[in-house]
């Protein structure tokens, strides 16, 4: 049997399908419905929130030949076509890899052409941000009077790097980070279609892990399904395959902040910079981490191993860390490690 990414295989075809962008969703299926639709759309958030899916849902239903209270039917030739991405209607750019003022002036001479079948050609366009100055000032007259078959998608994950001649031209919608507990139902769902077992307090764990992107919640759960094809995924399993590694590495590095060792320190960085680790990522979950050496010399409340979410194991050394170190170091340390973490933002080394 072969397995496919439930982050591949269940992208929401529907409005219904998408989870915990309330919100936009409803303000979306309003315009539909009273058929004031806008032309130009900015979608800004987190990656992996459902950006991509709700333009595409909404190319549906703007084609849509018999939409059913703002969502498209998902049974027509445009909605079959748009699914399978074989519709000439919907055009996905990626702004990253087509940011100059050549690839607008295509898009420009195309968009002149109006829509073959369906009512609406919908310009998809991903990582806006990325675009050169030249292609946005290209871009801009279009953007603000598109002809009337025409509807813009911008996407962007860096809303801060949109300028405002951009913004200003476009309905600007938010997407939130997604809860750990919608994450959590969402996978509860999509497992129990598959027929995966797995315990709710692994499904937690990942949710937790994913840190508001849906996307990386279920590929991080399909990394630990396929680790563990067949068998119940169990929160030690989980917990081995996503946790193990770095709580072992961040206790070398507190060892090593301990004893000064300067030279240990280093050639730990050295080692997580060889193997391809992004620093901002190892900063911020070490920020996290020292967040538990705190409560744990905060508290001995019995269920600290639920709390923290580790194994009884690695509570264990956690213990014997925290043992070794003041209250007042730790703070230290959260200090100057949130100070890092905001310079590394700027910073490549
Ligand atoms: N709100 C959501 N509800 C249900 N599934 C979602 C949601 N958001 C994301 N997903 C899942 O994650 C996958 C990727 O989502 P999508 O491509 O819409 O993210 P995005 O916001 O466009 O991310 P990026 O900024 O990286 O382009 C989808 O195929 C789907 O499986
Ligand atoms: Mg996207
Ligand atoms: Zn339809």
């Amino acid at each position: 049997m072969s397995y496919t990414a439930l982050y591949r295989k269940f992208r929401p075809q529907s409005f219904e399908d998408v989870r915990g962008q309330e919100h936009i969703v409803t303000t979306l299926k309003n315009q539909l419905k009273a058929d004031r639709i806008g032309h130009a759309y900015l979608f800004c958030g987190t990656r992996g929130t459902g950006k991509t899916t709700i333009a595409k849902i909404f190319a549906k239903a703007v084609n849509c030949e018999n939409p059913q209270d703002g969502s498209p039917c998902g049974e027509c030739a445009m909605c079959k076509a748009i699914a399978a991405g074989s519709s000439m209607n919907v055009i996905e750019i990626d702004a990253a890899s087509n940011n100059g003022v050549e690839n607008v002036r295509t898009i420009i001479e195309e968009v002149a052409y109006p829509p073959v079948e369906g009512r609406y050609k919908v310009y998809i366009m991903d990582e806006a941000h990325m675009l050169s100055e030249g292609a946005r000032n290209a871009l801009l007259k279009t953007l603000e009077e598109p002809p009337k078959y025409v509807i813009f998608i911008l996407a962007t994950t860096e809303v801060p790097r949109i300028p405002i001649t951009i913004m200003s031209r476009c309905q600007r919608y938010d997407f939130k980070r997604i809860s750990i507990e919608t994450i959590a139902g969402r996978m509860r769902e999509l497992t129990d279609i598959e027929g995966i077992q797995v315990e709710d307090k692994a499904l937690t764990y990942v949710a937790k892990a994913a840190d508001g992107s849906m996307r990386d919640g279920l590929s991080l759960l399909d990394q630990c399904v396929a680790f563990h094809f067949g068998e119940l995924l169990t929160y030690e399993k989980v917990l081995e395959i996503l946790g193990a590694v770095d709580t072992e590495v961040f206790s070398r590095l507190t060892r090593c902040i301990l004893a000064d060792d300067i030279i240990g320190g280093m050639a730990l960085v050295e080692e997580i910079v060889m193997q391809g680790r992004d620093l901002s990522q190892f900063v911020t979950d070490y920020i996290w981490y020292l967040r538990n050496l705190m409560l744990l010399k905060a508290s001995d409340a019995a269920d600290m191993e639920e709390l923290l979410n580790v194994s009884a194991e690695h509570l264990a050394l956690l213990k014997e860390e925290a043992a070794q170190l003041e209250m007042n170091g730790i703070l230290r340390y959260i200090d100057v490690f949130t100070e890092l973490s905001g310079r590394l933002r700027f910073s490549g080394q």
